[in-house]
């Protein structure tokens, strides 16, 4: 997900592009202007920790982009792309790394485990996502 930070400064399609290059595959993406109920349900893990205030008024600050990825070890390499929580920890060439300095303002979401990845896809696309398949290729490639 591209957070409210990364919509206003105009990093989603920066953001696209490099799943995009690394080879992944986009089965959904939507741009969302969600409740403060659909959030405080996305962080639910989160609820008793002290930033969930500030985290959740900042998620509402603005519109957010949902997607959907998948492809090889997605989740893993995929949070790896993202760079870690705080983007002072994050290495140049993650996304956090490249492009942003704050804990409460960093950019990007993506899910932890294949589990959150199932919950997290029910809950912002609850009528199912695009299956489709890569041509013979693409899959060498890939
Ligand atoms: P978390 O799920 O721990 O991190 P990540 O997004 O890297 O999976 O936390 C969710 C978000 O909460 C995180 O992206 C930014 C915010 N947050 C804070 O504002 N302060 C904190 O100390 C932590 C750990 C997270």
């Amino acid at each position: 997900m591209v957070k409210p930070d990364g919509v206003e400064r105009g990093l989603v399609g920066e953001i696209i592009k490099r799943f995009e290059l690394k080879g992944y595959q986009l089965l959904a993406i939507q741009l969302f202007k969600p409740t403060r109920e659909h959030l405080q349900e996305h962080y639910k893990d989160l609820k008793e920790k002290p930033f969930f205030p500030p985290l959740i008024e900042y998620m509402l600050s603005g519109p957010v982009v949902g997607m959907v990825w998948q492809g090889r070890e997605m989740v893993k390499v995929g949070r790896r792309m993202l760079g870690e929580t705080n983007p002072l920890n994050s290495n140049p060439g993650t996304i956090r790394g490249d492009f942003c300095i704050e804990t409460g303002r960093n950019l990007c979401h993506g899910s932890d485990s294949v589990e959150s990845a199932e919950r997290e896809i029910a809950l912002w696309f609850p009528s199912g996502v695009i299956q489709w398949e890569r041509t013979k290729i693409q899959k060498l490639i890939y």
